[in-house]
């Protein structure tokens, strides 16, 4: 396909084609993996309203982003999210827009964001032990998060689950997202868990690795890879009887920042390149202060520009960016 001159290319020649926006760092729950107990949430009036993520997304898909994820915190906190995901759906298609969700909420908002155009929706599901869950996400929840992937799937909407895997805490549970995989249709992804807690307490012996969790699934049933895109971080694989797919997102054993094609906004209105950068390049002053198009999008070419090869998680220079998952957006 022919790329235009403005696409955003890093120095590693990769090119980012999908955008995700962090639209809050709230949320009600408080998953040990990506906050601390107790956050300092942004300030309201530096959380940027539904028409500047959209004014940034269209800046975006002029230089050649194809795909817009909707993440947080927890998207759905903002209750007329609908509303965000009409008019990025009006810019890159229904098909090309994500969310991804803790699920809480998806009972009284999933029929109003599939008539938004919303196809797939992503929920983190990590558990189907209620003290399990109330230890990895220091609040109950089990039982909405339940009833919301319900009401997605009546109201149409696709289910992929988002499991990550904790070693010592919820590793067991492997086989059961397998077979829920197989009984239920839903796509299960198993991600390692990344160095992005709010506690800076993550270790390497906490990742449960994707060998491994491949190693426990052959005992619900034999996998065989399926291709999958290479710029998808999540590695497809189905169950050779060809009931249940499953993805393993394995960012910490399986690097696969050279495929990466991916550029994200914070909450506040900033560019970050990488999860794992340590810096950010602000957008949300720009916009407020009446920046063009032409100068949002020379901000944003510059910023992926200087996009670094990856992260070096286990290596002797890794430092932890400051902020955590909830306020980077998965
Ligand atoms: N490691 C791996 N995945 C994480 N997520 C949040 N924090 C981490 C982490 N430290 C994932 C959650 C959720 C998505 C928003 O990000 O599973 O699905
Ligand atoms: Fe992309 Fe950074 Fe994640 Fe690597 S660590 S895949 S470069 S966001």
């Amino acid at each position: 396909m022919m790329e235009h001159a403005g696409d955003l290319r890093d120095g590693f020649g990769r090119v980012a084609r999908r955008l995700r926006l962090s639209v809050t760092d709230r949320c009600n729950l408080r998953c040990v993996y990506c906050m601390p107990e107790n956050p300092r949430w942004m300030p309201r009036d530096s959380v940027l309203s539904f028409e500047e993520f959209l004014r940034l997304a269209r800046a975006a898909v002029g230089l050649g982003v194809r795909r817009v994820r909707v993440t947080g915190g927890e998207p759905l906190v903002r209750k007329d999210l609908h509303v965000l995901v009409r008019g990025l759906a009006d810019l890159v298609g229904p098909g090309a827009v994500g969310l991804t969700t803790n699920g809480y909420f998806l009972a009284r908002q999933a029929r109003s964001l599939s008539e938004a155009g919303l196809r797939t929706v992503n929920v983190s599901l990590d558990t189907l032990v209620p003290a399990t869950f109330r230890r990895m996400a220091r609040r109950d929840g089990l039982r909405q998060t339940l009833e919301g992937i319900q009401a997605a799937e009546d109201s149409g909407l696709r289910i992929k689950l988002n499991m990550v895997v904790m070693a010592g805490v919820n590793e067991g549970e492997v086989p059961a997202f397998g077979r829920l995989a197989r009984e239920r249709g839903w796509e299960v992804r198993f991600i390692e868990y990344m160095p992005l807690d709010g506690d800076h307490a993550w270790e390497r012996g906490k990742v449960y690795p994707a060998a491994r969790i491949r190693e426990d699934l052959g005992r619900v049933g034999p996998l065989v890879p399926l291709g999958s895109d290479p710029s998808d971080p999540a590695s497809l694989w189905g169950f050779a009887d060809g009931v249940g797919k499953v993805g393993f997102i394995a960012s910490v054993t399986e690097p696969f920042c050279e495929h990466c094609d991916r550029v994200r906004i914070t909450a506040d209105g900033k560019l970050r390149n990488c999860l794992f950068s340590t810096a950010e390049t602000d957008l949300r002053g720009p916009l407020r202060s009446g920046a063009s198009d032409e100068e949002l999008a020379a901000i944003m070419l510059d910023a992926v520009a200087l996009k670094g090869p990856g992260h070096a998680i286990g290596l002797a220079g890794f430092r932890q960016p400051a902020r955590a998952m909830n306020a980077i957006g998965g």
